[in-house]
């Protein structure tokens, strides 16, 4: 999809992936609508992005609460119409065992990112398909197709985004309205500073990949929309090493504990 003169959507815009993602839309003539809860951080990408002449506006919400998710998307209806592209990239979530997870900080991880990214979908959809046009990126982890010990949480919403993603696809089969999956490895955001004791818990096989900036990761986001991509891993060393763990499951779960 063309993205000059567009009007994109992204969430968790405030900082990271969704921060870079928001300037890289931008700088390609896209008006960007940021959503996220603080105020002063999107305060801050938005003028960044306003310096260069680009058209950004933000908009604080809490995602993990449905009423939120109602009451940002009407507004966003009425001042900028319904958004051309939608980037579902908020998202948080510690790296824990299972015993260690409690029931609220599950809960969480679950509302943010998969019941913001099903919720901000479904109130934008039915705008989307009155119009017949649009793009919808879901960003993932690596987690969603590989997995590694001590992290429960963080990859069943992974996957669930995963799900989620196809779910979509499916039920807009034959529309003209995209769906992209996007997932990274360890990407250099402000994540692990987000989520405390996760970085620690990387398995040492995951060192051997190449660490993205927010950067890399908005570049992948860009060619998901623009090549209208099924799919995109980046680093493209994901894609072997999901080939590989379909073929050898069980060398591959003895890696994640070397
Ligand atoms: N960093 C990595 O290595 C990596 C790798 C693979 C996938 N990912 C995924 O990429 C997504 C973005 O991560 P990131 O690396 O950019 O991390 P980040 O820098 O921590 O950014 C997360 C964004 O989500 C927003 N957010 C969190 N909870 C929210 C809520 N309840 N309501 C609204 N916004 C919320 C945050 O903004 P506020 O705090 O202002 O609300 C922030 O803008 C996540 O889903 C993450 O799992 C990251």
């Amino acid at each position: 999809m063309k993205i000059a003169g567009t009007c994109v959507l992204i969430t968790g815009a405030s900082s990271g992936i969704g921060a870079a993602t928001a300037r890289a839309l931008a700088a390609r003539g896209a008006s960007v609508v940021l959503v996220a809860r603080s105020v002063e951080r999107l305060t801050a990408v938005v003028t960044g992005i306003e310096r260069t002449g680009a058209q950004a506006k933000a908009y604080a919400a809490d995602l993990a609460d449905a009423r939120e998710v109602s009451r940002v998307a009407r507004l966003i209806r009425d001042e900028h119409g319904v958004p051309d592209i939608v980037v579902n990239n908020a998202g948080a979530g510690r790296w824990l065992p299972i015993v260690d997870t409690s029931a609220d900080e599950l809960t969480a991880m679950v509302a943010v990112p998969f019941l913001a990214a099903f919720n901000v979908t479904r109130e934008l959809l039915p705008g989307m398909r009155q119009r017949g046009t649009g793009h919808i990126v879901n960003v993932t982890s690596i987690g969603a197709f590989l997995v590694w010990p001590n992290a429960a949480g963080y990859i069943a919403t992974r996957w669930a985004m995963r799900g989620f993603n196809e779910a979509l696809r499916s039920e807009l089969y034959g529309s003209r309205i995209g769906v992209s999956l996007v997932g990274f490895a360890q990407v250099s955001s402000s994540f692990w500073e987000h989520n405390p004791g996760s970085w620690e818990r990387l398995p040492a096989a995951a060192h051997r990949l190449r660490t993205l900036t927010p950067d890399d990761a908005a570049v992948a986001i860009v060619e998901a929309i623009e090549k209208e991509r099924r799919l995109v891993l980046r680093p493209r060393t994901i894609y072997l090493l999901r080939l590989l763990s379909t073929l050898f499951p069980r060398g591959t779960e003895r890696s994640m504990w070397s």
